[in-house]
């Protein structure tokens, strides 16, 4: 087994493809180019799909790099010793050319030989596909490994769930694969059949290569289409290899994040591995400012915000902040630790130096930002939590607050609230979020005349339908039903309700029936000024705030509708024309869209 640094492993790799016909090819970005189906780029075959699918690639059929990786799925486990957010992974492509009879020896060699990485074989295992209705069992690939002179006892089946890599999104290339698993406990591993690879206690393996034979397509209806080419992709996590390599028990006990260690130890006088509490801290620490500094550092840099890859990014530095906090990291310290990060990576990553100065104003500006709000947040979360009995739940208001008023991610609150034994009520923080996002709108609708776009005759019909919809919502689907939010132009009325799913078309039947009932009838609108008081104890509904004492102005229509409204509106409904439901959307889960239209 060979002691390898990461600069070495990196270009060991390269060099075994290259000599192979391959072409080094540079990293791409970490944000994924024209795929809104996911936020970053979580594997080396991500920027290559279109070539994957067919298209010609400048540098040939053979490829190979390194590509910087983020995956924030499993980020409540860092902190073990083997998850990563970020993550470095060698891999090399056949784009139709090389498959399985090629790859498969070449991932032997290069696992084994003492010229590459020299690992026992009797330590390796690897898993192959066991098929299904989508594809057949791979026993090709086995009997290739068997060839190579991998034991038999350490070959294993698995089905999809374990054996099937992609896509990177909802559809796109994909297949079946073969993983490379390192043998970190040969008596557990001994006790296991073909397929109960899945039963081993943790830390049995621990897997550092992955060959993908990607021959088909996820289409959007879920099925699989066979790719007009075969293709390899292999992936091999650098970190994982490294921890291997040096015998060492965590990634985090590699090269990679020596300096950056030396840096936290001295800035807080505590050790590494002094408990398990404070190796936990420093990895997350560890973990969290290195994907921060990639994520600001990279070509197409992203800086913290309130969503999608900002909202990431931001919910990374303040968990960084906040265990950072429990191992007395002081304030504006993440900076210094990037900056071990951006020396470690110069000669590879090039952007992290050149954007070094941004990399650190964004982070000490968002460490600040959280730095004011966290101790207050804190006590406010014991305050929550001592009301609490033994393995309770924080309400989904109290988590909002948390979130509005402190800047307390809700997963932040959650891992918090595990700590503790409690749970979160996070379906209850999704409404309360919803109702704050559709109030705001509301109230700066509400400045806007109802939200009326203009005083035209069609508008104002329009607003006089938007009243009858209201009425008719509550009358069909429920008595809890309340604006959210209103938007009318002459075209078409816009109106946002609480409600937790889409009306099924019986139901949109019978608003536009109810609704197409009252301006049959030519009901006439009247409207009458009187206090807000009177206006609630007559009946009228309205969200609007109004100071005690404030005449408002009500309009009824019939018994059918009464409501507290600036205006303005038509005189009679049988002014309106028809009413039609146009289209429904989601807001939130919480909060749902309806247009609708008047057809005269
Ligand atoms: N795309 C494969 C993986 O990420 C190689 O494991």
């Amino acid at each position: 087994m060979k002691r390898l640094t990461s600069e070495t492993l990196r270009q060991l790799y390269l060099k075994f493809f290259e000599d192979k016909g391959h072409k080094i090819i540079p990293s791409a970005s970490l944000i994924p180019e024209n795929d809104p189906t996911v936020l970053f780029t979580t594997a080396g075959m991500h920027p290559l799909v279109p070539y994957l699918l067919g298209e010609k690639h400048p540098a040939g059929t053979r490829l190979t790099d390194v590509q910087k990786c983020v995956r924030t799925g499993d980020i409540d486990e860092v902190g073990d010793s083997s998850h990563c957010t970020f993550f470095e992974m060698l891999g090399n492509w056949s784009l139709g050319d090389y498959f399985k009879e090629e790859m498969i020896p070449w991932s032997f060699e290069f696992l084994t030989s003492d010229k590459y990485l020299g690992l026992p074989v009797k330590d390796i295992a690897v898993t192959c596909f066991a098929g299904d209705k989508d594809c057949p069992k791979d026993e090709e690939s086995a009997a290739i490994w068997k060839k190579c002179g991998i034991l038999p006892e350490n070959i294993y089946y698995l089905p999809k769930s374990g054996n099937w890599w992609g896509p990177a999104g909802t559809t796109g290339p994909c297949g079946p694969d073969t993983e490379m698993h390192v043998i970190r406990n040969h008596a557990e591993a001994a006790k296991l059949g073909a397929f109960d690879f899945d039963n081993a206690p943790s830390g049995t393996f621990l897997e550092i290569w992955n060959d993908v034979f990607m021959q088909y397509n996820k289409n959007a209806d879920g099925g699989y289409e066979p790719l007009k080419q075969r293709n390899v992709d292999t992936g091999m996590g650098l970190e994982r290899t490294l921890c291997i390599l040096n015998g060492k028990a965590s990634v985090y006990e590699t090269d990679i994040f020596e300096n950056a260690i030396k840096k936290i130890e001295e800035l807080t006088s505590r050790k590494y591995g002094e408990s398990e509490d404070v190796t936990r801290a420093f990895r997350v620490v560890l973990d969290h400012v290195r994907t921060s500094t990639f994520m600001l550092g990279d070509t197409k840099g992203i800086v913290p915000s309130n969503t999608d890859q900002g909202y990431i990014l931001r919910r990374i530095i303040r968990r960084a902040v906040r265990f950072g906090r429990n191992i007395g990291l002081p304030q504006g310290a993440l900076k210094e630790v990037s900056a071990t990060f951006v020396d470690k990576y110069a000669q590879v990553y090039p952007e992290l130096k050149s954007n070094s100065a941004h990399i650190y104003e964004e982070l000490e500006k968002e460490e600040n930002k959280f730095s004011k709000t966290l101790q207050q947040g804190l006590k406010e979360f014991e305050k929550a939590v001592s009301a609490l009995p033994a393995g309770g739940t924080i309400d989904g208001v109290t988590a909002f607050h948390l979130y509005d008023t402190y800047g307390f991610p809700v997963e932040i609150t959650n891992e918090m609230a595990r700590e503790k034994g409690l749970k979160v009520d996070t379906a209850g923080y999704e409404a309360a979020y919803a109702e704050h996002q559709a109030k705001s709108r509301a109230g700066s609708e509400q400045k806007f005349a109802c939200g009326l776009a203009d005083h035209k005759e069609e508008t104002t019909n329009l607003h006089t339908a938007t009243h009858l919809l209201h009425a008719a919502l509550k009358e069909v689907c429920s008595p809890d039903i309340e604006q959210k939010g209103s938007n009318i132009t002459e075209e078409r009325l816009r109106f946002d309700f609480n409600f937790s799913r889409k009306l099924t078309p019986e139901e949109v039947a019978a608003v536009e029936a109810l609704v197409n009932d009252q301006i049959k009838k030519d009901i006439p609108v009247v409207m009458k000024e009187m206090s807000l008081e009177e206006a609630k104890k007559e009946g009228f509904t309205g969200l609007f705030e109004s100071k005690y004492g404030e005449m408002v102005k009500t309009y009824s229509i019939g018994e059918f509708s009464k409501e507290i409204c600036g205006g303005p509106h038509a005189e009679r409904t049988g002014l309106l024309g028809t009413f039609k439901i146009a289209k429904q959307e989601n807001v939130s889960a919480g909060v749902k869209r309806i247009k609708a239209i008047l057809v005269k």
